[in-house]
């Protein structure tokens, strides 16, 4: 979709739709809303009197103007009540009227910038958030539907009256741009399923995609996987068909020898259990096992194309889990990269070893920070539901870093404890750890698993097995992969001094 940022009236636009706001309890409308009010002859105000639309948190209503706008349609989109007010919130309500605008049939859209005027944010700000959520609410996943004449915008235009603020919407506007379409790379990686991105597959992808956008991009095969000792990820991968591979990518920022951010990312593109094979049902969701790699992949593209001025470094762990003749089993040793030797008790614990060998290989950059984001386990769900993501780690400056950025983004990050008892849990009588320590706190015996090959650096990691993908529809994400990560790893890194 074309992101444009234009100077001028609103109501002279041209697009096929435009959105103006308002928020709960107004009835008098002000700013570019008055406008559109007055020139329709008090109609915004006869809407709001006869209580069919009160600005409500990103309810929607749509006018046919008779005289006074160009264009045909106007969408109204309340923002809620002002002491509830965000950035977030500006991102939703542009992602309803946007959806709102797609239903219509629409291909071109403009709007105010939300939150910009009475709203009280900074200009930059609101245009990112209102770009953001016209990019996610126009996003939909239709690679494999035959014929499908799938109804999406061409062209976004952020309409701002005042000349003085042009050069902070148009800034506002390209960041909101680039993360949200980082976003979305994120959801077509993950949303592509498991016969269609064997990890040898996605490794290209990456690779394509980093030589677009400028980052350092190293690929390694089985083979290279094994040679540097990474025994965790090769046994997890030797399973299927398809080879296990390990993507770096490195963007080198201001200073290429400053302490990185090392991102770190679960990708099994399919996760069947292996030996320890999962039930049938709903067993087709496992094609998501790899969206903590696309959030991961997603980010670095961001970093890059946003010129982040931080070192930044994207770890992918990539292997398809299956049970063959040749798979890993129960009661196998393993040793990994990070040396101490891993008792397998279930296959489907196959994340934490692919990421213990990533964590490990971490070490090497002596990393300032290192996140890892995995959809790691089932008893993360059950915790937390699907709206917020486990936060485990060694350090509590991290902690509040990453929890504030998932305030800011709504990519909500819940602090979780790992305590010595998760430790004794994942003791082995026969190597020094097992890899799964039974049904009481499943998703935290796994933070203590992946902690136990962190050497000495602060590191955090995001259980995001409730949020990577939704089984019902918002206006800023479809059925199938949100996406979820890239946005709070890119503001975490921008609030980063
Ligand atoms: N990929 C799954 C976790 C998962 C399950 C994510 C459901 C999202 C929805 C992971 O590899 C897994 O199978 N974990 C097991 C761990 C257990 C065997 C210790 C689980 O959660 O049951
Ligand atoms: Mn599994
Ligand atoms: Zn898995």
């Amino acid at each position: 979709m074309e992101i444009s940022v234009s100077i001028g009236n609103i109501l002279e636009s041209e697009a096929d739709a435009i959105v103006l706001n308002l928020f709960e309890g107004v009835t008098e409308p002000g700013g570019a809303t008055g406008a559109a009010n007055q020139a329709l002859g008090g109609l915004i105000r006869d809407l709001i009197a006869g209580e069919d639309f009160t600005g409500k948190f990103k309810q929607t209503a749509v006018l046919y103007p008779r005289e006074g706008i160009v264009s045909t349609r106007l969408i109204l989109v309340g923002l809620g009540k002002t002491e509830d007010f965000s950035l977030n919130r500006v991102r939703l309500c542009s992602a309803s009227a946007t959806r709102e605008a797609v239903k219509l049939g629409a291909k071109t859209l403009a709007s105010i910038i939300h939150g910009g005027g009475i709203g009280g944010l900074n200009i930059p700000d609101a245009a990112q958030a209102t770009v953001e959520g016209a990019i996610l609410g126009n996003y939909k996943f239709t690679n494999y539907k035959t014929g499908d004449d799938a109804k999406s915008l061409d062209a976004f235009t952020l309409v701002e009256f005042d000349t003085s603020k042009q050069t902070d919407a148009e800034t506002g506007a390209n960041t909101g741009q680039v993360i949200a379409e980082s976003v979305c790379l994120a959801r077509d990686l993950a949303n592509t399923p498991g016969n269609d991105l064997p990890p040898a597959i996605l490794a290209d992808r990456v690779s394509e995609m980093a030589s677009n956008v400028g980052l350092l991009c190293e690929i390694f095969d089985e083979q290279r996987i094994k040679d540097e000792g990474m025994g965790a990820l090769s046994a997890v991968g030797q399973g299927s068909v398809r080879p296990p591979r390990f993507i770096i990518l490195e963007h080198k920022g201001e200073d290429p020898e400053a302490a990185p951010i090392v991102f770190i990312g679960k990708g099994i593109t399919f996760d069947s259990g292996g030996i320890s094979l999962k039930g049938g049902d709903g067993m087709w969701d496992m094609k998501f096992d790899m969206c903590g790699s696309t959030a991961v992949i997603g980010a670095m593209q961001a970093v890059a194309r946003l010129k982040i001025p931080h070192r930044v470094i994207g770890l992918v762990a990539a292997a398809e889990n299956m049970p063959d003749g040749n798979a890993y089993r129960p009661g196998d040793i393993l040793h990994p990269l990070g040396e101490k030797t891993v008792e397998i008790r279930s296959t489907d614990a196959e994340g934490r070893l692919a990421l213990i060998d990533a964590i490990a290989y971490a070490a090497r950059y002596k990393p300032a920070a290192a996140i890892d984001l995995a959809t790691l386990t089932g008893a993360c769900v059950t915790a937390l539901g699907n709206d917020a993501s486990g936060l485990m780690s060694n350090n509590d400056d991290l902690v509040v870093q990453i929890h504030e950025a998932g305030n800011r983004t709504g990519e909500i990050a819940w602090h979780l404890p790992i305590l010595d008892g998760h430790r004794e849990q994942i003791k082995s009588d026969v190597a020094d750890l097992k890899n799964s320590g039974g049904r009481p706190g499943g998703a935290l015996t796994a933070g203590a698993f992946l902690e136990a090959y962190v050497q000495d650096f602060p590191w955090a990691h995001l259980d995001i097995a409730g949020t990577a993908w939704t089984g019902s529809a918002k206006p800023d994400t479809p059925i199938g992969a949100t996406g979820i990560g890239v946005r709070l790893l890119i503001d975490f890194l921008r609030h980063r001094t």
